[in-house]
């Protein structure tokens, strides 16, 4: 394939700054850290780094409530280490992506401080202030993302002010030209700076209906979920104004030449796609999160990824992603033992993926103490805290498994001594050697990182079985969902030859047959076609 930017055939590695590496002893990672561990990056293979919000901060949503937007907090470093990490980046050939968090500042920012002063700031209209409902209560109905009212008042002035999550972060005023503006400076300062893109925080959000309606009831909200479920986003997200703002930030980007705008959209995917804009005017990657919410089963998962292949609108590039900061961890949702599964898939379906920190060593999800508890939501709303997902990654066996010379931030995970980098590194039979060998291969063939994706049919329901091409080669790609050996048989086989490139286990033994394929429990293979018998014979049909 000739079209090979680099945001296409390249993968997405997530440092959440606070919980990759601590570089003094604080308990909290840091920008000297991330770069100490650029070389992990780099031996493991990935292509970009997206860094979660180091900027100046109250931490209030750790670092998702800013209050400057073109600096470092302290705890996080100086933007000298910013430019070092940059350096030391593309040094290594590794881009830099930041999070670009443009829905809502903190409330300690200047902006919102001024704009609160007086009704006639000059800044008032910078955020979203409105009179109180007759009865004296909030201007309308919409809910909290992390729970409660999405209005507070403020005493002095007499009205209330809008916030999408917590009231620590008071959402800005896209319509108003002078926010635009501002923000558009904000991306041009990280640019000149050299960075290769942004994630564009809460992006649907950015724009809210005019007339600020009340959001319709959910008629399938249940008692289990997070409150802002009680009422379908309608008219606080998703409003078609938000497409022009997404062209002007284009616009912003488009003279620094190759750089990615992704897009955090929590939608379905009829909706999802649309972000894509008309004519590909939209974003580059609506983040993609289905897999995060699909059942962990073959079929589903099989039903998804050809529902997301159809409704990607020609020419856009897909995208996959299993976890994050904000979600459960891949290895928690599925288990250990499908953990290589997750890999397989997450690294052969066709789009770029985005790997979460810690996944590639199975990090699974650590109790948090009452007392050790950090996330505002887990406070709001127990039970929907984001901190199991959010513990320091684990280097080596060492004090506080090499992640700070302090007590980290939040617990280690017991298993620290044994799930670390150090003890993978050299195993042929560990999920890091997976993740490294996955990587390798996609940088190996073409088919993988670029190519085309045709679904097989499969004869059994726990297999999904899927092909890569481009140009000559083809590779297959088998996943067994399930924790049982599996015999597949493709009628459809074509008399092939077939060579293992790689399986989710190196010590199965080969089972080799004229017209059968032996799946071993939780296996995952990746075969290809080898027209020349240039690869160790091994016939299989699937
Ligand atoms: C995004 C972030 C999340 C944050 C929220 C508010 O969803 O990923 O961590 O709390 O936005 O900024
Ligand atoms: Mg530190």
């Amino acid at each position: 394939m000739a079209d090979t930017v680099w945001w296409k055939s390249g993968t997405v590695y997530q440092v959440y700054p606070r919980s990759f590496q601590d570089s003094d002893g604080d308990g909290i990672g840091d920008l000297r850290g991330i770069t100490r561990r650029l070389d992990y990056l780099a031996w493991l293979g990935v292509d970009a780094v997206w860094i979660s919000p180091f900027y100046p901060s109250p931490m209030a949503d750790f670092g998702y409530d800013v209050a400057d937007y073109c600096g470092v907090d302290p705890l996080f470093g100086t933007l000298e280490d910013f430019d070092a990490l940059v350096a030391e980046a593309h040094f290594r050939r590794l881009k830099v992506i930041l999070d670009f968090v443009p829905n809502h500042t903190s409330i300690a920012h200047p902006w919102f401080a001024d704009s609160r002063s007086a009704r006639t700031s000059a800044k008032r209209d910078w955020y979203i202030w409105r009179d109180p409902a007759p009865d004296g209560g909030p201007p309308n109905n919409w809910i909290s993302n992390f729970g409660g009212p999405a209005w507070t008042l403020d005493e002095a002035t007499g009205q209330y002010y809008y916030h999408a999550f917590l009231r620590e972060q008071p959402d800005l005023n896209w319509r108003n030209p002078s926010v635009r503006a501002a923000m558009h400076d904000v991306l041009r300062f990280w640019l000149d700076r050299g960075v290769d893109g942004f994630r564009v925080d809460v992006i649907w959000h950015l724009m809210k209906d005019e007339g600020f309606r009340d959001n319709p009831e959910n008629p399938g909200f249940s008692s289990g979920q997070a409150e802002i479920n009680r009422f379908a986003q309608v008219y606080s997200a998703d409003r078609p104004e938000i497409f022009d703002v997404i062209a002007e930030m284009r616009a912003v980007l488009a003279p620094y030449g190759e750089r990615v705008l992704i897009g955090e959209i929590y939608l379905p995917v009829e909706r999802l796609v649309a972000y894509y804009g008309a004519d590909l005017a939209g974003v580059d990657l609506p983040f993609n999160f289905q897999l995060i919410q699909t059942p962990w089963k073959a079929r589903s998962v099989a039903e998804l990824v050809i529902a997301y292949e159809n409704a990607l609108p020609p020419g856009g590039w897909p995208n996959w992603v299993l976890g994050n900061h904000d979600q459960s961890r891949i290895a928690a949702r599925v288990g250990a033992a499908q953990a290589g599964i997750a890999a397989m898939l997450l690294l052969t379906l066709r789009g770029t993926p985005t790997l979460y920190y810690g996944d590639e060593i199975g990090l699974a999800h650590v109790t948090i103490p009452p007392d050790r508890v950090q996330d505002p939501w887990e406070r709001n709303e127990p039970g929907h805290g984001r901190d199991p997902e959010r513990t320091p990654m684990q280097w080596d066996d060492s004090f506080h498994a090499g992640f700070s010379a302090g007590e980290p931030w939040l617990p280690l995970s017991p298993d620290a001594a044994t799930r670390n980098v150090e003890c993978q590194c050299d195993d042929a039979r560990s999920l890091l050697t997976l993740y490294r060998r996955l990587l390798r291969l996609r940088r190996d063939h073409t088919a993988l990182s670029t190519g085309g994706f045709r679904s097989l049919p499969s004869s059994t329901a726990f297999v999904f079985a899927y092909e890569r091409h481009d140009g000559d080669a083809t590779l297959r790609i088998l996943l067994n969902f399930s924790a049982s050996r599996q015999t597949i048989i493709d009628t459809a086989e074509d008399g092939s030859t077939w060579a293992i490139l790689l399986s989710t286990r190196p010590d199965r033994p080969i089972s080799r047959s004229d017209d059968a394929m032996v799946l071993e429990a939780d296996e995952g293979l990746i075969l290809l076609r080898d027209p020349a018998g240039a690869y160790p014979r091994h016939h299989v049909t699937v």
